[in-house]
């Protein structure tokens, strides 16, 4: 399959590179650039010149990093971004690249500094403009900067750090030891918009709608009069990829829709309604939930389930592509973390992480096709991704859509996935979530949704003695599904939604709350 690379619509936009030093916030710095309105975007930090500085960027930012500059291996400053004569901000251990770089010192600090500071501005700085002169930062250091570079001058200072910040107004050359890209610093966006427009004199014109406009042009150029097919999930990103699809192509994209009988109440309607009644868009629906209970009689092992509907979904979506004819493209949501992640790990799965879950995507990859990628999203990230689908007019209860796993409640439905539980636990869950929504809660939480477990308990309902199975409750926060903790719902929406989920729902007779984090658990149960 030829993957062909989406012209960059972000050319039109002024940007900056993120260099990645191995900051778990790296991705963040990116996102806050471009929620200033800056095109960004984030490369490892070894990256050849040549591929960074085909962005045209105006400037540099150097993320933090866990290494210390004078551990052997540790990562370097590449000449090139001193040599272009651009601005560079470089923040935690990028303040600490710069200021080894450029003939100063830095140390092992006596007090590491974690979490909240506060720090004291001092000077004028083009960084500081518009700000009070104390400001609430969060730190994360063990390294601190002892003598700064000539012609540097400290801007700020913490309790632990006399040089929490430093400039070079004459080269623009900015560190901060503390990360203004967290949510903890005060006036960190501020802080990062001062140094992309003062210091870097970008425009803020990136924004959803011009992408539209531009993507659609991209998008009509790259496909003229080809035919192109989607597999539509029902998840954000592929309906955003179809709507803007639809909009630049029209009548020539043909979505498919496997219903595979796995989804929560109401989702399969849902789609249908949205892209053929609603956008009129070509789809094709198949039902495939017989053959999808078939494949999963008698499975109750995790992996196994998995792989079943990983194979007959990719078979499914091949033989209706077949029907269609000649089709020059196939088009997926990918994402750019996405992209950052397959370009950290050559590869789908590292070679020596272990393999927790065989994930997968409804709308995956069918392996050996003969067709050309288009992925319109792959620069976007997820909150981007979510305001392109709003500003193309998708119903909130897609765009605003939680993750939700490629093998579906499969995952959800413990033990055997027959028809009947099924029915139970998208019952449940509905019932969750409806009252979620009630409480204004729904968006608050990462991901929430009810499992079914394969555990019977005596009960008593009425007179009656019971004996039937149990619903776990489940909600995250998270920010990027890699850990996660358990939210601390309101004991009275829990007591509500246990009290309708045992009169409401057949079967189940008592509800349990999944207070475990991630790690050590998993966000789904299988
Ligand atoms: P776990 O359970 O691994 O889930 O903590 C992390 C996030 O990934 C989602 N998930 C999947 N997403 N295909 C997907 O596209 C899958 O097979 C899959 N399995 C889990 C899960 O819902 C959570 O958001």
């Amino acid at each position: 399959m030829a993957r062909s690379s989406f012209p960059v619509t972000s050319r039109a936009h002024d940007s900056v590179a993120v260099l990645d030093f191995g900051s778990q916030t790296a991705q963040l710095i990116a996102r806050r650039v471009r929620g200033a309105g800056v095109y960004a975007e984030l490369f490892h930090w070894d990256t050849p010149a040549d591929t960074v500085m085909a962005l045209q960027p105006k400037g540099f930012i150097l993320s933090g990093g866990p290494a210390s500059v004078y551990e052997p291996g540790a990562p370097i400053l590449p000449r090139y971004v001193l040599d272009s004569g651009l601005p560079v901000l470089g923040i935690c251990y990028g303040m600490q690249l710069l200021t080894h770089t450029l003939g100063g010192q830095v140390a092992a600090s006596q007090a590491r500094e974690y979490g909240p500071a506060r720090l004291h501005l001092s000077g004028y700085a083009p960084l500081w403009l518009g700000l009070p002169s104390r400001l609430e930062v969060w730190m994360s250091h063990g390294d601190r900067i002892e003598e700064i570079p000539p012609s540097f001058t400290p801007i700020a200072a913490s309790d632990n750090s006399p040089v929490a910040a430093m400039g070079d107004p004459e080269r623009a050359y900015f560190g901060v030891q503390f990360h203004p890209e967290v949510s903890h610093t005060q006036h960190g966006e501020d802080i990062l918009a001062n140094f992309l427009l003062e210091v870097c004199g970008c425009g803020p014109t990136w924004a959803p709608a011009a992408f539209i406009e531009e993507s659609v042009e991209a998008l009509r150029a790259q496909i003229g009069a080809g035919k192109v097919v989607l597999g539509l999930s029902g998840g954000v990103d592929s309906a955003v990829t179809a709507a803007l699809l639809q909009r630049a192509v029209g009548e020539q994209l043909t979505s498919i829709f496997v219903d595979h009988g796995l989804l929560r109440q109401g989702e399969s309607e849902q789609v249908i309604q949205t892209f053929q009644d609603a956008m009129g868009m070509r789809l094709v629906a198949v039902n495939a939930v017989e053959e999808f209970m078939e494949a999963l009689e008698g499975v109750d092992d995790p992996e196994a389930k998995r792989l079943r509907i990983g194979e007959l979904f990719v078979r499914t979506f091949e033989a209706e592509a077949q029907k269609l004819g000649d089709v020059d493209f196939l088009a997926q949501g990918t994402i750019y973390p996405d992209v950052i992640e397959s370009a950290a790990q050559p590869g789908t799965d590292s070679p020596t992480a272990q393999r927790i879950k065989s994930h997968h995507n409804v709308g995956g990859l069918p392996p050996d096709m003969d067709f050309e990628l288009v992925e319109p999203l792959r620069f976007l990230f997820k909150d981007e991704v979510r305001r392109v689908g709003e500003e193309l007019g998708l119903p909130e209860g897609i765009v605003w859509r939680q993750p939700f796993p490629g093998p579906g409640l499969a995952v959800r439905c413990l033990g055997a996935v027959t028809w009947d539980r099924l029915e139970r636990l998208r019952a449940a869950d509905a019932i969750l979530i409806e009252e979620l929504r009630k409480a204004g809660l729904l968006r608050e939480v990462a991901q929430a949704f009810a499992v079914l477990l394969p555990v019977r308990s005596v009960g008593v309902m009425g007179d009656e003695r019971t004996y039937q199975e149990t619903v776990a409750l489940r909600a995250v926060s998270t920010d990027d599904f890699m850990t996660a903790g358990w939210v601390r719902l309101p004991h009275d929406l829990l007591a509500r939604v246990s009290n309708r989920i045992v009169n409401e729902v057949e079967g189940v007779n008592r509800v349990v709350y999944d207070i475990t984090s991630k790690p050590p658990a998993t966000i789904e149960w299988e």
